[in-house]
């Protein structure tokens, strides 16, 4: 049998260095204080002022969390033990490990041919305390349109549900647009993790039209980690005063592995949404499971099983490699399918 030297199109993490000047002046810092619990006062202006770009919402609106897992995390955790919280299906896996860790019931709604129905989304919402939106999706990468999102706001607002708006590949947009939200009963999750390629800082933010759901949070926050390290939130500062183009160049380079990752896998003849966004695509290849641990043992692959997506007969590549590495990974597959 050959073997393969491994390829792991499993993790969802840039393969990028974070910007040039991301760690500079860190080693300077000699004595270590406590920041505050809502994050560097600077930081969360610059966010509010360069990333989200509201003239209404300033520093006060931003919560600096660890990583957007965080927010995520104090976001659940506004909600009373037992409450039913509605994903939709595919989801990203940590909505369902969070919401039964912290004691909640999801409700899944399965989308319509990868994107969310309005109409089934008004039937199932019935009962539930808060909504988790994703766009662009993980694990799909598909883009919802902007008026899906804001009727989906309007019918949150509506009911008085609370909609945590997952918006963390929002700059991994390759056709249609971002689609900001801003509501009093929304919180907005968004990460340094993908876009500046600064996972391992895990420094991620919330923000919200509404102070107070910040203030509730900050609480909660206060309460567990207490803050964010305050080294990584200045590599944060650092990364966000960077060139502009840095950000640039790498979606440019993104798009081009999204398009021979895709031509790719329609020359095998397999179904799967055309990913607009983030980083990922979605196969249907039957049995997810068996496709991931064939592809593993076998021809050295990692790609994710659909099932810890709550989609069993898809698997997830992520294509953060380079073009080289995605080219000998259709062939491997190619190969795979040949032998069945
Ligand atoms: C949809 C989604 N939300 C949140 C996160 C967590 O991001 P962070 O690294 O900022 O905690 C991820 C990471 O993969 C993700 O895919």
């Amino acid at each position: 049998m050959k073997s393969y030297k491994n390829i792991d199109l499993g993790q969802g993490q840039p393969d990028f260095t974070p910007p040039p000047k991301t760690f500079l002046g860190l080693d300077r810092t000699k004595v270590s204080r406590y920041g505050a619990v809502q994050g560097n006062s600077t930081l969360r202006e610059k966010i509010a002022s360069k990333l989200i770009k509201k003239k209404t919402l300033d520093s006060d609106n931003v919560l600096i969390t660890n990583g957007a897992s965080e927010a995520l995390n104090l976001a659940v955790r506004l909600l009373t033990p037992g409450s039913e919280i509605l994903i939709t299906c595919p989801y990203y896996y940590y909505y369902w490990h969070l919401i039964q860790k912290s004691f909640m019931r999801a409700k899944l709604i399965k989308l319509n041919d990868y994107r969310l129905n309005i109409s089934d989304f008004n039937e199932k919402i019935e009962g539930c305390k808060a909504v988790i939106l994703n766009n662009p999706s993980n694990p799909t990468g598909v883009v919802e349109s902007g008026s899906t999102v804001r009727e989906v706001a309007r019918i949150c607002s509506e009911r008085n549900v609370l909609l945590v708006y997952d918006e963390v590949y929002s700059d991994f947009i390759y056709r249609g647009r971002r689609t900001k939200l801003f509501g009093d009963n929304i919180i907005s999750i968004n990460s340094f993790s993908k876009t500046f390629s600064l996972c391992g800082e895990r420094v991620g933010y919330a923000y919200s039209k509404n102070p107070g759901i910040i203030d509730k949070l900050t609480v909660l926050k206060q309460y567990t980690s207490r803050g964010t390290s305050t080294l990584a939130q200045k590599a944060a500062l650092n990364a966000l005063d960077s060139s502009k183009h840095y950000f640039t160049k790498i979606l440019h380079i993104y798009k081009k592995r999204r398009d021979l990752i895709c031509k790719g896998l329609r020359s095998l003849d397999l179904e799967f949404p055309y990913p607009e966004g983030a980083f990922y695509v979605f196969p249907r290849v039957g049995d997810g499971t068996k496709t991931q641990k064939v592809l593993k043992n076998r021809y050295g692959l990692d790609v994710i099983d659909g099932k810890i997506f709550g989609f069993p007969e898809n698997i997830r590549i992520s294509y953060t490699r380079e073009e080289s590495a995605l080219a000998e990974a259709i062939d491997r597959l190619s190969a795979f399918i040949n032998s069945k």
